[in-house]
């Protein structure tokens, strides 16, 4: 008898929902629902250029990544107080724990808040005590990971990181990591690499975009002159055949996010992705959702899609969720504690 493709579909999604998971490349800023936009701007007495939730959604047709950046940035504006940085952490983590996320490592963009005179110290406290609730309530751990915007200067983002340094005790269950993101075009990772050394230094675990819009040379750098653990993106590596050995041989992870990649045009159809080419080439390769609430879909939709477009089997679905358990900033034991648990859920029908 011939099956039920809608059937099949909820069965892959609830069986790719029982994998414990680990989110690796998510911005909060990026998280922010149009619902939450229009509370937080009517809480806050801050106007909207929409008429309404749907008209939000409607604008949301970008073009490339700057297209996005310039919502995106509009959008946090909406972000005050400690209440709303802890709303929208609340709200994200609760959807990442439906999709079964038990570990996520979150981006944040201090320097879009500071610009507008938002106390560092709100942002930490807000997004901090969210994250310390969910791991708390649900069990799902994460860490912050503070980025630099690249369409700043280097001096800007050593101001930022000595304004948020005081501040590390305090978050030091959270704050683990730094990241670089904005705009990749015309700004390599080499104008960061004094920021780069002084966290690394300062025993910061690094991460960085390159090679989303960026050619294969902003992914070598960000290796070579950052130092980087991990390539956020990294999908344009495979046009430097050197470059792709070397992180097949390095085990470096890529933070791939497919559904970010199709609506920023850095593909124009899921099919030709690459991301299916790189696992099966051996590349460390993990799926994230980047900016759900702007590209359409959380981590479970990115897996779906994934599959169906890519026609991605079991056994790589359950690579790539092994793969974002490995590629995360945990601990040893408790890698090997999820790795088990990983074993046992890919075993259900
Ligand atoms: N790329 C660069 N900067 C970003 C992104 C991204 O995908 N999302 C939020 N900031
Ligand atoms: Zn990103």
């Amino acid at each position: 008898m011939p099956t039920d493709p809608t059937e099949d579909q909820a069965a892959l999604r609830g069986w790719l929902r029982a994998l414990p998971k680990a989110e690796l490349h998510l911005h909060i800023e990026g998280t922010l629902e149009p619902e939450m936009m229009f509370e937080l701007a009517a809480r806050n007495g801050v106007r909207l250029p929409y008429a309404d939730v749907r008209a939000v959604r409607e604008a949301y047709q970008f073009t490339d990544l700057q297209s996005f950046l310039d919502l995106y940035y509009a959008g946090a504006g909406v972000l005050c107080t400690q209440q709303d940085f802890h709303d929208l952490a609340a709200a994200y983590l609760t959807r990442a724990h439906a999709d079964g996320v038990v570990h996520a490592e979150i981006m944040f963009d201090p320097q879009t808040h500071t610009a507008r005179g938002i106390p560092i110290q709100t942002v930490f406290a807000g997004l901090a005590s969210a994250l310390r609730e969910a791991r708390d309530t649900l069990g799902l751990t994460s860490v912050l990971l503070l980025s630099f915007l690249r369409h700043l200067s280097e001096e800007d983002a050593l101001r930022t990181l000595e304004q948020a340094l005081p501040l590390r005790e305090t978050y030091a269950d959270l704050w683990t990591g730094i990241g670089l993101d904005s705009g990749e075009r015309g700004n390599p990772p080499e104008k960061f690499t004094r920021v780069y050394a002084r966290c690394a230094q300062l025993g910061f675990r690094l991460t960085a975009h390159a090679g989303e819009e960026g050619p294969p040379e902003y992914v070598r750098g960000a290796l070579d002159a950052l130092g980087v653990e991990r390539i956020d993106h990294g999908v344009r590596s495979d046009e430097d055949p050197a470059l792709l050995a070397e992180l097949i041989r390095r085990r470096i992870p890529l933070t791939v996010c497919p559904l970010s990649n199709l609506k920023l045009r850095v593909v124009d159809d899921l099919s030709r992705h690459n991301l299916a080419r790189l696992l099966r080439a051996g590349a460390m390769v993990t799926l994230n959702s980047d900016d759900p609430a702007y590209f359409g879909g959380y981590i479970l939709d990115n897996y779906m899609a994934s599959a169906t477009a890519l026609d991605l089997d079991r056994d790589e679905l359950a690579t790539l969720a092994g793969n974002s358990l490995q590629a995360s900033f945990l601990p040893l034991a408790d890698k090997a504690r999820l790795l088990d648990r990983l074993a046992q859920a890919v075993t259900q029908p």
